[in-house]
């Protein structure tokens, strides 16, 4: 039987069922991407009880579908300072220059624990070149100012996500969920009201069983990815509906920047093929942007009216450059060349860009490449220290959900990959250091912790899940997206307010399902996306709204924060 909780005011009705099953583990990870896997590889490696929870096959996840690669300081001739420079100049001012430091500095060893475990980084002979052979191949991406992008081919996100897999499932003692949903975290604070919030776990559907298990640990890492599903037109696959941040919102943890969305600029823009990436590193071996300003001409060049970094500037600045230029041409899409590179060279390169775009009709050496810009990556998240440790004690947070203050308010490049490898080493060295207190202060045998299904019953009818499911994903993108006001932020916050509503509603008439589930994140993390740009009254890094045009050097470095039941605040990074 499907059960479900209700929570009144924010605490937990305390009425354990009997199909409730409790489960107990040392450490929970939610998620199975790179940054899930990272932490209970690290986790595991401690030799404690650890459960791997995913809501698909262990393997569906963002990081698979990275194709630029992982950004880290190997060339002799770059410096960490350079790294961090660049990162600091693409995130805008918001950065938090220490975070971003450690991460730069901790690259390399996670790279070298990658490479012991058997990930395969191209070098440069398997691209062709007879210099300095077996060293590896380093790409350029934009925002950087040095090659330092390690990369698998076009394929590094599904390379790494292969070793991980490979490395997490040889350890008995990490057990994985497959095709398991976290609800919601399991928090002391709801079960004792005035005890300090301390997590306890999480609230798992068994998809497949159609019930609800209790699992329980003194440590939760969410690690659960991206929300590019609250846009309409993402790079990110169907999975990333923002459930960490949503989850972590509901628990009362700090939320930060969440306005700061930022949209990779080139999609693939064709009628047959969903969310294709073709990849910043094509700009990186000099891909340049066209637009077509009339019918019968060639499309021309447009970046030097932007930026002295022309194709390759950051990401936000190229994103709404393209965007100016389709508005004002009424174009659909604009184009990347990269006629200059033969057939061979592309195939060597980029040999899944290159099959994907053949397959659409698109020779990538003779062609251009029509693209636009679509969501990407989530800069903002639950707020956390360098070592993942949220605002509530004995939850942590990892990868693209956090918000350690690498990204600022504009992700660099293959920045990403770096803090989903590096923040969860640094996380598991600081559990493990800490885990005979994080134990002695865990309640978990508390005998109320199970789940409740009050009086739901089976749903009468769906339409709620996929109408609010498209409404919601259509006015983010209309009204939220790259070029912001407030009159469309308000409008936007009406709606999100009234489905809101609804959906609380139905989760509270309804037993739980799959959908519900990421419906309802998906509605938390828009409006937490709404707030956090009607917030912030200036324009900075990926977040432009035309009523504060200009940066306010007042919010240098100050955070947006939003924790459920408070006024939002600004907080210095
Ligand atoms: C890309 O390959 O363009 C994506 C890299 C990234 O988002 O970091």
């Amino acid at each position: 039987m499907l059960q479900r909780n209700l929570f009144i005011e924010g605490f937990l009705i305390l009425e354990a069922k009997k199909e409730n099953s409790i489960l107990h583990f040392d450490h929970i990870v939610i998620g199975s991407g790179l940054a899930g896997l990272s932490s209970a590889l690290q986790l595991g490696r401690f030799g404690r009880k650890v459960a791997v929870i995913t809501k698909r096959a262990i393997d569906e996840c963002n990081s698979k579908l990275a194709q630029g690669g992982v950004a880290c300081v190997i060339d002799a001739l770059d410096t960490f300072d350079e790294h961090v420079r660049d990162t600091l100049t693409a995130g805008a001012g918001l950065c938090n220059e220490k975070a971003v430091r450690a991460i730069v500095e901790n690259g390399p060893a996670a790279i070298d624990d990658m490479i012991s475990l058997g990930t395969e980084f191209t070098t440069r002979g398997e691209l062709g070149y007879k210099d300095d052979s077996t060293a590896f191949d380093l790409g350029r991406e934009g925002g950087h100012h040095k090659r330092r992008i390690l990369h698998a081919g076009d394929i590094t996100g599904a390379e790494l996500e292969r070793v991980m897999i490979n490395a997490v499932r040889a350890l008995p003692n990490v057990q994985v969920f497959e095709y398991h949903i976290a609800i919601d975290l399991v928090i002391s604070s709801r079960v004792e009201p005035g005890a300090p919030a301390r997590c306890l776990g999480a609230y798992v559907l068994d998809i497949d069983h159609s019930s609800v298990v209790t699992m329980l640990a003194p440590t939760t890492v969410l690690a659960t990815g991206g929300a590019g599903k609250v846009y309409l037109y993402t790079s990110n696959p169907d999975i990333a509906c923002g459930s960490g941040v949503a989850m972590a919102y509901r628990a009362g943890a700090k939320i930060a920047n969440m306005e700061f969305i930022q949209f990779h600029p080139t999609v693939l823009y064709h009628p047959n093929v969903r969310s294709f990436l073709i990849s910043e590193a094509l700009r990186g071996e000099g891909a340049v942007l066209k637009c077509r300003y009339s019918r019968d001409a060639e499309p021309q060049e447009f970046m030097q009216k932007y930026h002295p970094m022309k194709s390759l500037a950051p990401r936000d600045i190229v994103a709404r450059a393209i965007d100016a230029e389709m508005k004002a041409t009424g174009e659909d899409c604009v184009y990347l060349d990269i006629r200059h590179m033969t057939e061979e060279a592309l195939k060597l390169r980029f040999p899944n860009i290159f099959e994907k775009c053949l397959s659409a009709g698109i020779n990538m050496a003779k062609d251009l490449i029509p693209v636009v810009p679509a969501a990407h990556f989530v800069c903002g998240g639950i707020k956390t220290s360098i070592t993942g440790q949220s605002s509530i004690a004995g939850l942590y947070a990892v990868g693209e959900t956090a918000c350690t203050g690498l990204h600022g308010a504009n992700r660099l490049a293959s920045n990403s990959l770096l803090e989903a490898m590096v923040v969860p080493r640094l996380a598991a060295q600081e559990i493990n250091a800490h885990f005979a207190e994080l134990k002695a202060a865990y309640p978990g045998d508390h005998a109320a912790l199970g789940w409740y299904c009050g009086n739901a019953t089976d749903a009468d009818e769906l339409i709620l899940i996929s109408h609010n499911w498209d409404e919601i994903r259509r006015f983010m993108w209309d009204y939220v997206g790259i070029y912001r006001n407030n009159k469309r932020l308000e409008r936007a916050k009406d709606r999100i307010v009234l489905i809101q509503k609804e959906i609380d509603k139905y989760y509270r008439d309804f037993y739980v399902t799959a959908d519900l589930v990421e419906l309802r994140n998906i509605a938390t993390v828009a409006e937490l996306i709404i707030d956090g740009a009607l917030a912030r009254h200036e324009s900075r890094g990926a977040h432009f709204t035309a009523d504060y045009p200009a940066p306010d050097p007042s919010l240098e470095c100050v955070d947006t924060v939003i924790v459920r039941g408070q006024p939002i605040f600004y907080e210095k990074n």
